[in-house]
């Protein structure tokens, strides 16, 4: 019983020492030095240390007294029955996995691992672009990640851009989130990581913030001298000239049609559309009654697209609709009805 109870404790005590002991993970600043411990046992005829650098192949850098690595920096340093290896002044290069192993009955062993990290500035995790456009929806959510890594762990602090300046928003941390967002949120983020060894500039990911909402129309002629006036119906003289202003507030941007509806029959032809990026398509044959303009303010994610025509035809006396096509939201629509004064 006792017995049993000793083996027992052994067994733990022996795992013990080989988390503690078997494997360490050594950081150092580059132009220091390092020396990595090791026993091979005195009956060992054959043992070696070896480099298994990040992603690439493992190389011997010596076997017994033999030197195999054309790096000087390293060196054997033997006393007692340590076999020690030294490294004179760590560069990047040199970080990697350091095994000592010997040959023994049973085959190779691994005596010691050893993991060096050369300490560096922060950099950005592999195949991560420090430009991003990040898509995101009206009253959604978006989680901005700052993927970065580094030895010593960098802190990270967020800011934003307002008026075209870089301001702190006073959070820190890897990843930043923002709740509820509106089209007020739409700027860049930029998030700052920083270690003592950074250097200028300092390394950021950006984050341009496409928040997307449906459109908004606003209607009503531009001609009219009270245009915060917005109605239905629009009474005219014959022979007037009437701009009908189509303020389209929207992102990203879409197609936008007018479309004429004729007051006897009820029909609706489309007439023109504004299409993004390419400009205006008329799909009227005849051309003579109607022209149309159009302006993009994007800073404002307001597109204008305006029907301009004079009223001394009686066809011209009829409902008017500017109608956004439907993509990423459903297709909305305003319109405004020209009758005539006698
Ligand atoms: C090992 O050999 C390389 C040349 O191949 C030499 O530069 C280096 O100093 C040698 N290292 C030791 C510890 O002798
Ligand atoms: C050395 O340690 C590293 C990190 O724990 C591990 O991934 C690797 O497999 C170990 N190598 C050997 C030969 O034990
Ligand atoms: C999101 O914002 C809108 C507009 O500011 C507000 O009406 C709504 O209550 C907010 N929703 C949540 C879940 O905070
Ligand atoms: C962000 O990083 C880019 C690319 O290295 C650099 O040009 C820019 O100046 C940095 N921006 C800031 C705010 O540090």
């Amino acid at each position: 019983m006792r017995c049993t109870d000793w083996t027992l404790m052994v067994l733990v005590w022996t795992r013990c020492i080989g988390i503690a002991y078997f494997e360490e993970t050594i950081y150092r600043d580059p132009m220091s030095s390092v020396t990595f411990y090791c026993h091979p046992s005195q009956t060992s005829e054959q043992y070696m240390w070896k480099l298994v650098p990040p992603q690439k192949t493992e190389t011997i850098l010596f076997m017994n007294n033999a030197n195999l690595t054309s790096d000087k920096y390293y060196f054997l340093e033997s006393r007692y029955h340590s076999w020690d290896l030294g490294l004179k002044t760590v560069m990047k290069r040199h970080s990697g996995t350091y095994l000592c192993q010997e040959f023994a009955n049973t085959g190779l062993v691994t005596l010691k691992n050893y993991t060096l990290v050369v300490n560096g500035p922060p950099k950005l995790s592999p195949n991560i672009p420090w430009l991003n456009t990040v898509p995101v929806i009206e009253g959604n959510t978006a989680e901005l990640r700052c993927d970065v890594t580094g030895s010593p762990p960098p802190s990270i602090s967020w800011f934003a851009m307002e008026d075209g300046q870089i301001r702190s928003i006073h959070i820190e941390g890897h990843i930043l989130q923002i709740r509820n967002i509106t089209r007020a949120c739409g700027t860049k983020y930029v998030c700052i990581a920083e270690n003592r060894l950074s250097t200028k500039p300092l390394l950021n990911m950006t984050f341009d913030l496409d928040v997307q909402f449906p459109a908004q129309i606003l209607l009503y002629d531009a001609k009219s001298p009270r245009r915060d006036v917005i109605s239905a119906i629009l009474n005219r003289k014959l022979g007037m000239e009437v701009i009908l202003r189509c303020d389209v507030m929207m992102y990203p941007e879409v197609t936008i049609n007018w479309k004429i509806r004729n007051l006897r029959n009820s029909q609706l032809r489309k007439i023109a559309s504004y299409i993004p990026g390419v400009g205006i398509s008329e799909h009227d044959r005849r051309k003579t009654v109607y022209t149309f303009k159009f302006q993009v303010i994007p800073n404002k994610k307001v597109t204008i697209f305006d029907v301009i025509f004079r009223t001394d035809k009686e066809e011209t006396f009829s409902e008017y609709v500017c109608e956004t096509e439907g993509q990423q939201f459903p297709s909305t629509q305003k319109s405004i009805k020209i009758e005539k004064l006698p």
